[in-house]
């Protein structure tokens, strides 16, 4: 299969499940390239003796979650240092964080997450199934993961220790007044024939570190939101990606179109790093268009519904000029793939949309004040308001909200449609000079950059 790809200025192909950045492989000129994909270019590599989880880079090391280890990696992928995170020994008389360690190992240890804290000192925070889903915070120093490592909460009991459901988590770390707030979001399994997880586990979450640094406490007594009742175990909900811009913290999400609705979509989530109780809260189904230009005139659109994986970024000069853009704007790049009539399950079509943050918001504001909303169905504390203000971000003057918007303008498609018959399952994308440099990853394990 050969593809023509002329908005993007290089291009590697790999068969490798584990792949990062290649900038020094970027030496393609800006005209059309051609890359057949069934040639496998030479990167550099690493192989792990389990799947890839999670994957962190920080300060050019390579850091990397797999079941019962933490990784960590040379820029140039040496191996630097291995840390043990599992098996444990779980049961009900255990210890959240360090299991029964007089008795043999009865679980493994799945990475759910990994992030960098860089406030106070770089911390490295990961997450596994064990303990119900505790953290440990990494301190690092020149780069060692097992120094100074904290297990977040072994000495708490108010339930801010649980913070990885089963089902996957997302988690987006942000300064607000010289205090770091994790906001963490839970997802439901998308198959409700699979277990729910334990109510351990608030749907959406605020945390932030006790003074010593070695636990997670609630920012308030309301800082969460949790499934309307009889919804839990019965409403698919899958946190695919989050991140923070401005003066929001956004999730992007597939779930049910509607409350009885067996059609799946995906949506943006939008709420205020600095509110302590999810109190400004809105919703907005997103979806990418590709439009067919047909031979006679007629156009045909094709919905993507599911999003894949996405990714934000400041926009190289050539994206800026295209959108129209300011140098400090975040760009989010989505890859979208077609789903299975009613089913979240995606099918081997996909397409990436790229879209401001800028604009989602001033989407968010056009649909509000014109009054395109309804409540929440799935969440509780969501009340009909009028929705009468001016304005809907995050001020403290400002009443609070909870509220979903009914229409969407989804953005067009980025690469004219080239992904019709691929599967993307991943999405990085760097500014290398005056280029944007998109690096998709598709089912079957290939990389496309
Ligand atoms: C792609 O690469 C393969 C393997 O090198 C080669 O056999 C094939 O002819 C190439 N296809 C095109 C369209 O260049
Ligand atoms: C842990 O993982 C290993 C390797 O995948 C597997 O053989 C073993 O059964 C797992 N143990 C438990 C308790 O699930
Ligand atoms: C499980 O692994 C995570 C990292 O993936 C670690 O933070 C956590 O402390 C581990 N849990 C236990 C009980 O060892
Ligand atoms: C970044 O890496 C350099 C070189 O390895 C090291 O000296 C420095 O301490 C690291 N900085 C941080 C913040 O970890
Ligand atoms: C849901 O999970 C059940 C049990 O693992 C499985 O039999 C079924 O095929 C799954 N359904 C879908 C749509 O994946
Ligand atoms: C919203 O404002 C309009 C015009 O000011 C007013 O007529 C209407 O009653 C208000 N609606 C609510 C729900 O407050």
């Amino acid at each position: 299969m050969s593809i023509t790809l002329t908005d993007v200025t290089c291009i590697v192909v790999t068969i490798s499940t584990l792949w990062w950045d290649a900038n020094g492989q970027c030496k393609e000129p800006r005209e059309t390239s051609k890359l057949n994909l069934s040639v496998t270019y030479n990167l550099p590599h690493f192989v792990l003796d389990a799947p890839v989880q999670k994957l962190l880079v920080f300060n050019g090391s390579v850091y990397v979650g797999i079941t019962n280890k933490l990784v960590a990696l040379s820029g140039d992928l040496k191996k630097i240092q291995e840390y043990k995170t599992g098996p444990v020994h779980e049961g009900p008389q255990c210890n959240a964080c360090e299991g029964c360690r007089d008795r043999p190992p009865n679980a493994n240890n799945t990475s759910m997450a990994l992030l960098m804290e860089t406030y106070y000192d770089p911390e490295l925070f990961s997450c596994g199934t064990a303990g119900n889903g505790v953290c440990s915070r990494h301190l690092l120093e020149d780069g060692e993961l097992g120094v100074d490592v904290n297990c977040m909460g072994s000495h708490n009991n108010d339930g801010s220790r649980y913070i990885a459901g089963p089902a996957g988590t997302q988690i987006v770390n942000v300064e607000v007044g010289g205090v770091v707030r994790f906001f963490v979001a839970n997802s439901e399994p998308l198959n409700s024939s699979l277990p729910s997880s334990p109510r351990l586990h608030h749907t959406i979450s605020i945390r932030k570190m006790w003074e010593t640094q070695d636990r997670f406490e609630f920012v308030s007594e309301h800082s969460y939101m949790d499934l309307a009742p009889g919804l839990r175990g019965n409403y698919p909900l899958h946190y695919v990606y989050s991140f923070q811009s401005g003066a929001y913290v956004y999730f992007l999400t597939v779930q049910r179109e509607g409350g009885t609705s067996k059609a799946f979509h995906t949506r943006i989530v939008r709420t205020c790093s600095s509110d302590l109780e999810l109190l400004h809260y809105v919703e907005m189904p997103f979806e990418c268009i590709y439009s067919e230009k047909g031979r006679r005139k007629r156009s045909t659109q094709m919905v993507f519904n599911i999003l894949q994986a996405a990714h934000v970024a400041k926009a190289g000069s050539d994206l800026r000029r295209d959108m129209d853009l300011k140098e400090d704007d975040d760009v989010l790049f989505a890859a979208f793939a077609r789903s299975r009539p009613d089913s979240p399950e995606p099918t081997a079509s996909s397409t990436v949309c790229v879209i401001s943050v800028a604009k989602i918001n001033s989407f968010f504001k056009d649909f509000i004040q014109k009054g395109h909303t309804k409540p929440l169905y799935h969440f509780t504390g969501s009340e009909e308001k009028p929705y009468n203000q001016t304005s809907f971000g995050c001020g403290k003057h400002e009443k609070g909200y909870r509220l979903e918007v009914t229409r969407t303008r989804p953005p067009e498609d980025w690469f004219n449609g080239r992904f019709r018959n691929v599967l993307l399952t991943s999405i990085a994308v760097v500014p290398i000079h005056d280029h944007t440099v998109a690096t998709l990853g598709t089912a079957d394990g290939r990389v496309i950059q």
